[in-house]
Parts: structure tokens; sequence; C-alpha cells
């Protein structure tokens, strides 16, 4: 029998989602956290859909079985491709009373109250951008809203090896926002639609005209699900509250250790697990 009551389990394909878990917690500190990256099989943005499911499904699996009552997906790709099978197919077998919520939602919902032109580009994985989840999310809330999104392939792995500050990133962020412009003129609200790109921030700042708002989604993630839970009171009830965080990989500790320092600024105590 799994436990009612547990942490909240935050799952991305690898080290991105600690910049979400970041914000969330700055926001909900007093709740306790699992945070799981699936380090070994990132990334998912060029993966099928079959794959990132299974491998989703997975994750949302095990957090349930460590006693998770809710998990954030804090990864885009599989917000995309995953998300809404977990919760229409399978969780009504497993457990009807848990809830997997995504990063898709929270991010346009906000972004009809940003943009003036009603023009938004975004910049995200292959995977995210051939999903077309974020023109039908906002479509759905704000249907004069026109989406252009670009695939950066190259930009998760510039934050992976910690070349994002380096001379060489300059050329892959202005190339891809160069390309998205180019597409639509009249962009005046870019989504970061990617956990990774928050560390690139001032790049992709320096690359884009000031009129252009950036908007990176910790924050709007963090909002919504402080919302979600004063919502639910049944929820917030089974999250317990004892301020912690564990870390999991299913890559080697000391990978996760060195790379959450560049994500997180600071030391994690990690433990490695296999997914199945
Ligand atoms: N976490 C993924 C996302 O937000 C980026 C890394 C990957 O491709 O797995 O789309």
């Amino acid at each position: 029998m799994l436990s009612t009551t547990g942490p909240i389990g935050v799952f991305d394909s690898g080290y991105g989602g600690l910049t979400i878990l970041d914000k969330i917690r700055e926001l909900l500190p007093q709740y306790d956290y699992i945070y799981l990256g699936d380090n070994a099989r990132t990334p998912y943005g060029t993966r099928s859909f079959e794959v990132v499911y299974e491998f989703t499904l997975q994750a949302v699996r095990k957090l349930f079985e460590l006693g998770c009552p809710l998990v954030i997906l804090a990864c885009n790709t599989a917000s995309a491709k995953a998300l809404r099978s977990i919760q229409q197919n399978d969780l009504p077998h497993i457990d009807p009373s848990r809830r997997v919520l995504g990063v898709i939602r929270p991010t346009a919902e906000c972004i009809g109250e940003l943009t003036v032109s009603r023009h938004v580009g975004l910049l995200a994985t292959a995977g995210t951008v051939k999903s077309q989840s974020y023109p039908l999310e906002v479509r759905k809330l704000y249907p004069d809203v026109q989406i252009t999104g670009v695939a950066c392939p190259l930009w998760v792995p510039l934050v992976e090896n910690n070349e994002f500050n380096s001379p060489g990133a300059d050329y892959f962020v202005h190339k891809y926002i160069d390309q998205l412009l180019e597409q639509d003129p009249e962009i005046d609200t870019i989504i970061l639609g990617c956990t990774h790109y928050p560390l690139l921030m001032d790049k992709i700042r320096q690359f884009t005209p000031s009129h252009i708002r950036l908007v990176a989604q910790g924050e709007y993630v963090a909002r919504s699900l402080k919302d979600y839970l004063s919502r639910h009171t049944d929820m917030r009830t089974r999250c317990t509250a004892g301020s912690s965080c564990e870390f999991l990989t299913t890559e080697s500790v000391e990978k996760f250790q060195e790379a959450a320092s560049i994500f997180l600024h600071q030391q994690v105590h990690v433990r490695s697990i296999t997914l199945e």
C-alpha cells in the first residue's frame, strides 16, 4: 500500500528541472521535495513520443512508490509528450487520488497577460516545438495570441557541458533568436520553453532586442503550484511540510553533484537509483 502523504516529486530528464525546483522551493519552502533526474537517459528533447512517455511514466511510478502524492513534470519535453496520456490513461489505474502536473499550462496561463502585440515566440527543444503543445494550450486560453516556435537543439548541450558562458555559445544563441525573429518580427514576448535556458539568460538577453520580454518558467510554475495547493486543501494536507529536499539521479552521484552546483550554486546530497 502506497503512503498517502509525502513529499512533492519534481521530475526532469536531467539537471534542468533544478531551475524549476529552485523557484518552487523559494516560494513554497515549507514542503518536503524529492527531485528525480533521469540523467542516464537525458536528453529527452530528441526522443520519440513513445520513449518519452515510457521513461516519464517510469519516473512517475517511482515517485509515487516513494510516497509523493503530487508530481510536477518540470521537463517541457515530458510535459509536452507524456503528461496528457499519464493523466488520462494511467493515473486512473495507478491511483486516482494522486496528481501529475506539468509546466506548459502554467506558462501558457501567464502569456496572455504579458504580450501586447499578441505575437509570442517559443524557444524549446525539437520535441516540444514539434508537439505543438504550447500553441494548443495558449490558443485554448487566448485565441488571439499567435505562437511561433524555433527548436534550439544545441542549447541544452551548451548548458550541460558548462559552456553557457563561453564565447562559443554566442553563435548558437544569436542564430536561433535571429531565426525566430525572422519568422515573426512582431514578437514582443519569448517563452524560454526548456528547463536549461534560464542559465543562458544573459546571452539570450544580449542578442534579443530590448523591447522583447523573456519569460523563464520557474517563477510561473511556482506561482501556479502555490495557487493549486491553495485551491486543493485535500492535496495540500497530503504534502508533508518538513522543508527537506532529497535528490535522486539515474546517473552517478558524483556527476550529479558537480552539475547541481552549477544549477543550484550549492552542494547537495544525492542518491543513485534505477528506473524500469
Ligand atoms: N528538460 C528538457 C526540457 O525542458 C530539456 C533537456 C532534454 O532534452 O531532456 O525540455
